[in-house]
């Protein structure tokens, strides 16, 4: 039996998950938070689909064997693309929340406009990604857009450094004056926003899933009577035995 003090586990291959981490501490400050990144085997995207939902299952696995969770946010879109059907199906009862990229929030704004979805390989070409593109393929035009390279930067602390922004520019620059939104479909990418808004420029809106696995998170907590309100408390553990990565994890968390 679930409790309402127990953990809200928020899940990633590193450091990206922090972003989805901080809108649920902003709609949810009462709640504990664990947090797990999976440093010592990111990027995640660029494995096959069987290494990440290996992966993510043993995680899973390893959460929920030392601590006590309410709720399961999957706040990896590649990890969720390969792995949440897995882990909804071998923990049936427990609250298990993905992410997946903002396209619907993309296609409703943006009717018959362009959009872009940057994302890891690994999303990009699971059957997931293309349910969800035929949804809104007629509503706008959409381009895939990998960004090899840029997880492994702000594993390191580096998305918002000159070396990040020297790589946006040769991934983003033939999109440049073609697009209205990009969908940050990864959730280390909107820590090198301000890189990719340079390039882009302002009139691009760049819109990520965060706030709305916060809110879904939320609305399933309600509806099973978890929902806590205590002082809130976050606790952030990595794969990587690096007091490095904890405090770029706390940094982040700070942004
Ligand atoms: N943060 C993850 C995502 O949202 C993936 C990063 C990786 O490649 O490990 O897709």
């Amino acid at each position: 039996m679930n409790t309402k003090q127990d953990f809200i586990a928020v899940f990633d291959s590193g450091v990206g998950g922090i972003s989805v981490l901080r809108h649920l501490r902003r709609l949810m400050p009462g709640e504990r938070y664990l947090y797990f990144g999976d440093s010592a085997n990111a990027p995640y995207g660029s494995r096959t689909t069987e290494e990440v939902r290996a992966l993510t299952l043993a995680a899973v696995e390893k959460l929920l064997e030392a601590y006590r969770i309410k709720a399961l946010v999957i706040a990896c879109n590649t990890a969720t693309a390969a792995a949440v059907k897995n882990v909804r199906e071998k923990y049936p009862e427990l609250i298990v929340v993905g992410i997946e990229p903002a396209l619907k929030v993309a296609a409703d704004h943006f009717p018959g406009g362009r959009v872009g979805v940057m994302a890891t390989e690994v999303t990009l070409r699971e059957e997931k990604f293309d349910t969800l593109l035929h949804r809104f393929d007629e509503s706008c035009s959409v381009a895939k857009i990998p960004a090899p390279g840029l997880v492994e930067l702000i594993e390191h602390g580096k998305g918002d450094s000159e070396e990040a922004e020297a790589l946006l520019n040769r991934i983003l620059t033939p999109y440049r004056d073609t697009l209205d939104a990009l969908v940050l479909g990864c959730t280390h990418y909107p820590f090198a926003q301000k890189a990719i808004g340079h390039i882009l420029g302002e009139r691009v809106v760049l819109l990520d899933g965060g706030s709305g696995t916060a809110r879904e998170t939320k609305r399933r907590l309600e509806a099973a009577g978890l929902l806590e309100n205590g002082p809130g408390q976050v606790v952030i553990t990595n794969s990587l035995e690096d007091e490095a990565v904890i405090r770029l994890s706390y940094r982040l968390l700070e942004t």
